[in-house]
């Protein structure tokens, strides 16, 4: 965390690491060069690949400089230092990044096109491979892009999502390549080596809520409480002190996390309330039950001949509620949506004075509710909408976890601990 957003290096996290990168045509090819020096700046021996276009676009000596070893361009030249050069540094590699990767280095790989010193290098890798595209919007979501995108992404490669913004075409749209910092997170966390919420504190909450009606009857909802529990382990792993205020779900607590148990929204609400002094970040994942039967039953329902009409009561909005008690805070809630999700989202982030809100299209399948898997539209407090396509829930508590470590580095506390 220190090291990415820029400040002094208390430990250099990549020491001893390898990583190849692979600059290819784009015009953010230049962005390359800063992911060059952060990395090795935290450590990493870096060897870098250019393809005949990018060399268009930047000088090899730029490169050359910024990682301290001779940039590699052309399969036949003369190896200067090993025999088959591009098999030894495929070996050696503990992680390869290309970045910007071009619509066509993607189609190559997907395709199983080796006709380069980078695709070659690609193909005799064991190591991790990271794509960071970049590209104009239309080229991005032509759909023999995406296809080949998606293919990839099933093949094992780690894809870094382009962002929307101002693209170099003068247009605005999909296909910006993320800032370095955001780049070399992803490679940080790939290595293994990433403490960068080391000092913090977090409180996470998860899973249902069960608003009792009688001693054995009780309304809820769907929630497995995976993506909270995957947002909490993905905090640990990374070096916080987790709390994790969970309603009644069926899965283990991560390990090294503090789990509080719940189960009502009241009681939700007061071990929130009781607990949030203590950190600097809320992540309210949990699906709180808005309502909750007025008058709950001592003694079981009786069934009878007529009608049953329930009467309910709303619940406090817990989120909402937690800026005015610690105004410091960095507060993340999420919105279960079925249409107009980002609208919606939005609406909610303003009205809850929320950091980031975290969308969910719970209709969708492979999303939500009881899934293994999920896709986010995160919209941060800056106006900033950023898509987490489909995958494992624990790679999508990471994506979160990105977006506020970001976040944090801007506001510039980093992940300072409480005072
Ligand atoms: N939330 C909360 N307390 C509640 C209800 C919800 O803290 N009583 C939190 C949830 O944990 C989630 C966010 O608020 O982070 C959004 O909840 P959601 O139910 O989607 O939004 P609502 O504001 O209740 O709006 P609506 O139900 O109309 O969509």
């Amino acid at each position: 965390m220190w090291e990415v957003s820029g400040g002094p290096a208390r430990t250099p996290m990549l020491e001893g690491k390898q990583v190849v990168v692979g600059v290819t045509g784009g015009i953010a090819a230049y962005k390359a060069a800063e992911v060059v020096s952060r990395l090795r700046q935290l450590g990493a021996e870096v060897h870098v690949i250019m393809t005949r276009a990018a060399t268009q676009l930047v000088g090899p000596l730029t490169f050359q400089t910024l990682s301290g070893n001779p940039v590699l361009t052309d399969l036949f030249a003369e190896p200067k230092r090993w025999n088959v050069e591009h098999i030894a540094l495929a070996d050696r590699a503990d992680l390869l990044l290309i970045v910007p990767a071009t619509a066509n280095i993607l189609g190559k790989l997907a395709s199983g096109i080796a006709d380069d010193y980078l695709s070659t290098t690609v193909m005799a890798t064991a190591a991790p491979v990271v794509l960071a595209p970049a590209m104009h919007h239309r080229m991005w979501q032509n759909p023999v892009v995406q296809e080949n995108v998606q293919r990839l992404r099933r093949l094992g490669y780690e894809i870094i999502e382009p962002e929307h913004g101002r693209l170099a075409s003068g247009g605005v749209g999909m296909g910006r390549l993320p800032d370095p910092p955001v780049i070399v997170e992803a490679v940080v966390r790939l290595l293994g080596g990433r403490r960068d919420l080391d000092g913090l504190k977090v409180l996470v909450t998860a899973g249902p809520t069960r608003e009792r009606l009688d001693p054995v009857r009780y309304l809820s909802n769907f929630s497995s409480g995976k993506m909270g529990y995957a947002l909490a382990a993905a905090a640990c792993r990374r070096g916080a002190q987790v709390i994790l205020i969970s309603g009644p779900v069926v899965l283990e607590p991560p390990t090294g996390v503090e789990l509080v148990a719940v189960e009502s929204a009241e009681e939700m609400a007061a071990e929130v309330r009781r607990r949030v002094g203590e950190v600097k970040v809320v992540v309210m994942a949990a699906a709180v039950a808005d309502y909750r039967p007025a008058e709950p039953s001592t003694r079981k329902l009786k069934r009878g001949p007529d009608e049953l009409a329930l009467r309910l009561v709303p619940n406090a909005d817990i989120l909402a509620s937690l800026r005015t008690q610690k105004k410091d805070l960095f507060l993340v809630g999420f919105a279960a949506e079925t249409e107009d999700l980002v609208a919606n989202a939005r609406a909610k982030l303003e009205r809850k004075h929320l950091d980031l809100i975290c969308a969910n299209r719970v209709d969708l399948p492979g999303c939500g509710f009881g899934s293994d898997t999920n896709a986010l539209t995160l919209i941060d407090r800056r106006g900033r909408v950023v898509e987490i396509p489909l995958q494992d829930k624990l790679k999508v508590a990471h994506a979160v976890w990105d977006h506020v470590v970001r976040m944090l580095a801007e506001d510039g506390g980093g992940c300072l601990p409480d005072p």
